[in-house]
């Protein structure tokens, strides 16, 4: 966990960017033309959130539940992912960010994981800033994969279960190398997890906005980030201990 509380600009912001079908409907548009414009604002949001000082950004961009969507759409959102990591590479290494994913990116198909490595490689030596891309990401995928590779390293005598902690299961999860979200912000109106960072969400501030994810601006992540700033963040404790400075 972060030491951040009032005042404090959060360190990790993770967003559920949705509502690009909402946007095109209501234009009388293709879902992809919603999608297009959502990577827009990931591009804005990438470059604001640097600008406000947040040295790590996820978004859920494809999660483990949207390949039932029609294939269209799917390969439509793969193209596009192709394409903002074409695109954005020069960005991101002149802003010095580094691209990490979570999720199994195994699956996805073989020209964004060669993309994705691509790019990958290309920023891995920034350590300042850092977007992070949730793709074919679910949180219970997650843990399951991570308690296979716990319960390995329990056979191979690395790993004693008396000692049993988050502190030392995180290690197992996608995002060992991250620190815990302080803030989520879910766009569109919906009041749901949805499957995303379930366990690394446990003491993060949440901001529900009503904005669609296309609508969304440098506006709105500062009134997100505003929000937050205003909360105090008890972790269990009592606001006098805070205030005593217990954590
Ligand atoms: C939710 O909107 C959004 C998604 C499922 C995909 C998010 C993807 C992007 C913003 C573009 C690709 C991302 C990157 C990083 C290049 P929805 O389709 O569920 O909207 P709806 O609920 O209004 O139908």
């Amino acid at each position: 966990m972060s030491a951040s509380g009032p005042g404090k600009t959060p360190q990790h912001i993770a967003i559920i960017m949705d509502g690009n079908g909402r946007w095109a409907k209501a234009r009388g548009l293709p879902r992809l033309e919603g999608h297009r414009r959502g990577v827009e604002t990931v591009r804005t949001v990438v470059d604001s959130a640097r600008q406000l000082g947040v040295r790590y950004l996820t978004l859920y961009a494809f999660s483990a539940e949207n390949w039932k969507r029609p294939a269209e759409e799917v390969s439509g959102l793969m193209g596009l992912l192709d394409f903002f990591l074409k695109r954005e590479l020069d960005n991101l290494i002149k802003q010095q960010v580094r691209l990490h994913t979570i999720g199994r990116t195994d699956q996805l198909p073989a020209n964004v994981q060669r993309e994705l490595a691509r790019v990958k490689e290309a920023t891995r030596h920034f350590t300042q800033w850092n977007l992070v891309l949730a793709l074919n990401y679910g949180a219970q995928t997650e843990a399951a994969d991570a308690a296979r590779a716990y319960a390995e390293a329990v056979q191979a005598g690395r790993e004693n279960p008396a000692e049993a902690s988050w502190e030392r299961f995180r290690r197992y999860f996608y995002t060992a190398e991250l620190p815990e979200p302080d803030l989520l912000i879910r766009t569109s109106g919906e009041l749901r997890l949805s499957n995303f960072l379930m366990l690394q969400l446990a003491y993060a501030e949440l901001v529900f906005t009503p904005t669609l994810w296309p609508d969304f601006g440098h506006a709105d992540l500062v009134a997100a980030v505003e929000d937050y700033a205003r909360r105090e963040r008890r972790y269990g404790a009592t606001t006098e201990q805070i205030k005593a400075g217990a954590r």
